[in-house]
């Protein structure tokens, strides 16, 4: 493959995108480290893709596997506020940028990395293709991000630049799981997903159906909000699997506005229940 040239920038936090450098080979090697990489994504906007790649990649660490998840939504970043890491300035070593950790158990710690800790907050990021691209390379080979067993990606809703960069640019990713809502439109939106992995060569692991019913907290009562079963048609008419459905959970919410895990906080409710479950057939 053609070396690649990338531009000089600098950013906040003081990290040089260097000269000129064959990225490409540094980010085969940097991501030879890691065992499983598996890009989260769905057709449309807001369907809780975030929210469930950070519980992911905490619950995954919280198990004792290395994990580190990266936020590849240049645009609308969300992954450092779920997390509760809104000032940041990332260090570098070597030229190389040490990622975000924050600690999960005693001596474990989730590695981060996203465009939030390398711009000013509330600063549009107002780029085409070629930047994205360039971002996302920089995140995968110049972030340090050492042995792993899980590499989680948050992606934008879509099939745009950052998919397409993603699953380019990392030659063996592990598959995709789509995050999908429980309405008739699931089957569109989660097709248009499931083509682009298939024209890709990367496996869907499986789709997941958010937002799937709400349990009234004052009687009980289930009510079907937003339909159900969507996602597992869905999953039966494209061929792939099902992984589970997500109940709605205002501490999800709340949760991710503050910062904090959901699965870890709330570990006996339904919804943490439901992703749990999820998470043992994404790991088999
Ligand atoms: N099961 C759920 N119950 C209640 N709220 C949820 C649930 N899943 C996600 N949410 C909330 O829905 C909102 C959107 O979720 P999130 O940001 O994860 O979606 P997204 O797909 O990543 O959006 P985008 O396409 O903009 O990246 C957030 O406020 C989140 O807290
Ligand atoms: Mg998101």
């Amino acid at each position: 493959m053609a070396a690649l040239t990338v531009e000089r920038k600098t950013y906040k936090g003081g990290f040089r995108m260097n000269e000129k450098e064959d990225l490409n080979k540094l980010i085969v090697s940097r991501m030879g480290g890691i065992n499983k990489k598996i890009m989260v994504m769905s057709g449309k906007g807001g369907v809780g893709k975030t929210t469930f790649a950070v519980n992911l990649s905490f619950a995954l660490q919280m198990n004792g596997l290395k994990t580190g998840i990266l936020d590849a939504d240049l645009h609308g970043p969300n992954v450092p506020k779920m997390l509760g890491l809104d000032d940041v300035t990332l260090e570098t070593k070597d030229d190389n940028i040490v990622p975000a950790k924050i600690p999960v158990g005693l001596d474990r710690q989730l590695k981060v990395m996203s465009i939030a800790f390398l711009i000013r907050r509330d600063d549009p990021v107002i780029w085409r293709g070629p930047l994205k691209i360039n971002a996302l390379q920089q995140f995968l080979g110049k972030v340090e991000w050492g042995e792993l067993d899980y590499l989680v990606i948050d992606l934008p809703p879509g099939t745009g630049d950052e998919p397409l960069s993603i699953a380019q640019l990392i030659p063996d990713i592990h598959g995709s799981v789509i995050v999908t809502t429980p309405q008739d439109v699931a089957l569109a939106d989660s097709r248009r997903s499931v083509n682009f992995s298939k024209k890709l060569g990367i496996k869907v692991l499986g789709i997941v159906e958010n937002m799937s019913g709400f349990v009234c907290p004052k009687c009980g009562e289930k009510t079907d909000l937003f339909k159900m079963g969507g996602g597992e048609k869905a999953a039966k008419d494209l061929g792939v699997p099902f992984l589970g459905r997500i109940p709605i959970d205002p501490n999800i919410v709340q949760d991710s506005d503050v910062g904090k895990p959901f699965i870890l906080s709330h570990k006996e409710s339904d919804a943490s229940r439901s992703i749990r479950d999820i998470i043992d057939k994404i790991k088999k």
